[in-house]
């Protein structure tokens, strides 16, 4: 039986917007707008309209009528300006994660961070110290970080008064900002991911629904991902201009979809879906181009893509060099109009009646994570790393301290089986890094009991605690599959 590779990267995920915290003392980003939701609510972006009157809008729906800016309202809890402090505790946090033996800390630079509006020409010097800081703590315990550029993190300044993504002129806002990131940090950090799960805002066209029509909301989707894909590329292509040992990968939310029945017509509802989904981004970004299915695609959704010529040289030339994806759950699609509907990560579709689901209506499927992994490595040929993956639940303190999360074991316990085998199958899989390694806030909920951690962080959902980290069960069992190799699991 195959083993996990000697140099396999183990280690654990968090972003900058879910974790750091830190406000005021940095500029605000698009997270920070948004109130906590619960398991049934949404979170709601916070407005003010031209009139000077005051609004909600569900989060990432693309839908803020014209002239209304993205404020923060008196009276609202917003979970990410405090998140769980890791600008206070990285020492004690890091210290922790060498505890396990991580050999890789995936993390993100949180761009108003170091550019509080976002346009400035030169960044701030503490926003730049402190990941200076992050990087040496990680470099005292051998630890390599593997560093997003963009995990959602547009300052809000920009959203407002340059049009977000929506602009062309964004590209040029994050070349500058990403040229900095690379250029400063260029002796510390070799691993790079550009755009954070950057196929999801096709995924929230179904997930989400705005008072603006279908059309409307595709058209600016797909024009944002286009110049995303855009800057993405510039982004590969200055990594390594700046450093040619540099290695940059792409980021997907992999929706693995089964077809509902046998019938060839669900079979090929599972092929267009996950072309739409999936490949549409990912195609773009490894091959550097978009791949045949596109016009399609746009046609289907009525978009009409604005390109310059210059674009596809572009995208050709910033190839990446790996593939990194999250995987957390997967559903199931079909041409019946009647079914079933299940949760996930982004991705609702039909619930699949073979699978268990968590407390959020996501289903556990080990082997959706082996299959996407033969279908990705089977499609480019190129190393691979999970960089996202885990179960989100509510955890218990038992009055002694302790905290059994049996539960979380057992999801990581048989995802990383599904990972071996997927080597064992041939795949070249160098990492796996779990979601939440430390309790951070839920990306779609804003809950903070939503947990993924093998570190607890003393924090509810209203934003109370001390702040204090305990290791939880899963911490030393996952100590024990570092310190083995994944041999004992
Ligand atoms: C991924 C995101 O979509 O899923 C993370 O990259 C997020 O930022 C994770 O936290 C889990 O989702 P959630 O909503 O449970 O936090």
């Amino acid at each position: 039986m195959k083993q996990f590779p000697k140099n396999f990267l183990w280690g654990g995920a968090t972003s900058a917007m879910q974790i750091e915290g830190g406000y005021p003392g940095r500029g605000l980003n698009f997270n920070d707008v948004n109130t906590a939701g619960t398991k049934n609510a949404p979170r709601m972006t916070t407005v003010r309209y031209a009139d000077g009157t005051v609004g909600r809008y569900p989060m990432f729906s693309q839908d803020l009528p014209e002239g209304a800016k993205m404020v923060l309202l008196d009276g609202e809890y917003y979970p990410n300006l405090s998140a769980a402090d890791f600008v206070h505790h990285y020492r004690e946090d890091i210290a922790m994660l060498a505890e396990m033996g991580f050999k890789v800390f995936r993390m993100s630079i949180m761009w108003s961070r170091l550019f509080p509006r976002g346009d400035e020409e030169l960044p701030d010097p503490e926003g730049i110290a402190f990941y200076h800081n992050v990087f040496a703590e990680l470099r005292k315990y051998n630890i390599e970080p593997l560093v997003t550029i963009w995990h959602s993190e547009d300052p809000v300044y920009l959203i407002n008064e340059a049009g977000g993504w929506n602009s062309r002129r964004m590209i040029d806002y994050f070349d500058h900002y990403a040229e900095t990131v690379l250029r400063e940090y260029r002796n510390e950090v070799r691993y790079w991911l550009t755009f954070n799960e950057l196929n999801n805002s096709v995924m929230f066209l179904d997930w989400i629904q705005g008072t603006a029509g279908r059309r409307e909301r595709a058209q600016k989707t797909f024009q944002q991902l286009h110049h995303k894909l855009l800057a993405s590329a510039h982004t590969v292509k200055k990594a390594h201009e700046i450093n040619p040992e540099n290695k940059v990968g792409c980021m997907i939310a992999y929706a693995v979809n089964y077809p509902l029945t046998c019938s060839p017509a669900d079979n090929m509802k599972q092929t267009e879906t996950s072309q739409w989904l999936n490949w549409y981004t990912a195609d773009t970004q490894v091959r550097g181009k978009y791949p045949h299915f596109a016009g399609k695609i746009l046609k289907r959704e009525g978009v009409t893509l604005k390109t310059e010529e210059h674009d596809f040289k572009e995208l050709e030339e910033g190839r990446v060099d790996f593939f990194s994806f999250s995987y957390y759950s997967s559903s199931c699609c079909t041409v019946q109009t009647e079914y079933e509907t299940s949760g996930g990560n982004f991705t609702m579709g039909a619930k699949n009646p073979y699978l268990q689901y968590s407390e959020w209506g996501w289903a556990m499927d080990p082997a959706g994570l082996r299959y996407a992994l033969n279908e990705i490595y089977g499609r480019y040929q190129i190393p691979v790393i999970i960089v996202e993956n885990g179960l989100g639940a509510v955890d218990r303190i038992e009055e002694d301290g302790s905290i059994h999360d049996e539960y979380r074991i057992e999801y990581l316990r048989e995802h990383i089986k599904a990972a071996k085998e997927a080597i064992e199958d041939g795949v070249d899989l160098f990492g796996y890094c779990s979601w939440g390694c430390i309790d951070e806030i839920s990306a779609a909920s804003g809950q903070m009991n939503k947990r993924y951690g093998f570190i607890y962080v003393d924090l509810d959902d209203e934003g109370k605690g001390t702040l204090e980290r305990r290791r939880k069960d899963s911490f030393d069992w996952y100590r024990r599959v570092i310190a083995s190799n994944g041999e004992c699991l």
